[in-house]
């Protein structure tokens, strides 16, 4: 049996069979302002915590201390003493910039990670946005060179949470085929409730060695963690989500 990952998030690891199996690669794809990143850095959060795993951030659009603040303003704290390490990309490339245009930071990326994944023994990875990953370098063949990133992420051995962002609107959940290759998708959504509300939604679209259920829940933080809520749909809910594209 395989060992699982939970995400901590209350009920949602029971809708997942369990908790996410280890060393899976996982996609957490939301429009803007859904908590991606707070989702993603909780999960680690709470591993690191409460199962003694040890973690790495990677992070290219929001900087180390506005990262550490927001996530502290949700009640995450104590980042110091803990096995929970924040890569700020953005800022070392802000600070060789002279570098930017010739060097290969996606493999230069690769090779740190492949570094500190076997110094520190890291169970968790996380990286903020696959957006940025995209910025690092002019990939020839996006398909094929995600598909060996992806499989590098394998090789590698840590669960792996991949952030994608989704622009408003858009009818696709990612850029390439980076669904396909992972081993779950989370898909994080604002949904409209009534003529003036907005829920917070996520779905476990798919999650390889898992019997996950499919709706959607209510995500709520708080106190201190997330939570699931099932919801109960209202026929305006309804209309309004088979009118939705296939893929949400
Ligand atoms: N306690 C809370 N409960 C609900 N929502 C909150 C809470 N604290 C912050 N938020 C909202 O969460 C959002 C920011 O969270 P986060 O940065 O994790 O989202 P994101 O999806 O990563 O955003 P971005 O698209 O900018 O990367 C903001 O819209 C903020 O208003
Ligand atoms: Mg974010």
């Amino acid at each position: 049996m395989v060992e699982r990952v939970p995400t901590f998030v209350e009920g949602f690891d029971r809708a997942l069979g369990g908790g996410i199996p280890e060393g899976s690669v996982v996609l957490v794809c939301g429009t803007p302002g859904t908590m991606k990143t707070s989702l993603v850095f909780s999960v680690l959060y709470h591993n690191v915590q409460e199962k003694g795993r040890k973690a790495l951030f990677v992070t290219f659009e929001q900087g180390y201390e506005d990262l550490k603040a927001s996530m502290e303003e949700l009640g995450m704290g104590d980042l110091d003493g803990m096995e929970l390490y924040i890569l700020d990309l953005g800022r070392i490339r802000r600070e060789h910039r002279e570098q930017d245009n010739q060097k290969d930071w996606l493999e230069a990326l690769q090779e740190y990670i492949t570094k500190r994944v076997h110094d520190h023994d890291f169970d968790l990875l996380a990286i903020d946005a696959l957006s940025g990953l995209y910025s690092l370098s002019e990939m020839e063949n996006p398909r094929r060179d995600l598909f060996h990133f992806f499989a590098f992420l394998r090789d590698l051995g840590p669960t792996c949470f991949l952030i994608s962002e989704i622009p408003f609107h858009s009818r696709r959940l990612v850029a390439y085929e980076e669904d396909f290759l992972s081993d779950g998708v989370f898909l994080l959504q604002h949904a409209e409730v009534g003529d003036s509300d907005v829920q917070l939604r996520i779905r476990c679209v798919k999650l390889r060695r898992a019997k996950h259920a499919q709706n959607y829940f209510a995500l709520v933080w708080g106190p201190k963690r997330f939570m699931v809520t099932s919801i109960i749909a209202r026929t305006g809910d309804r209309r309004r989500r088979r009118a939705e594209p296939a893929s949400w």
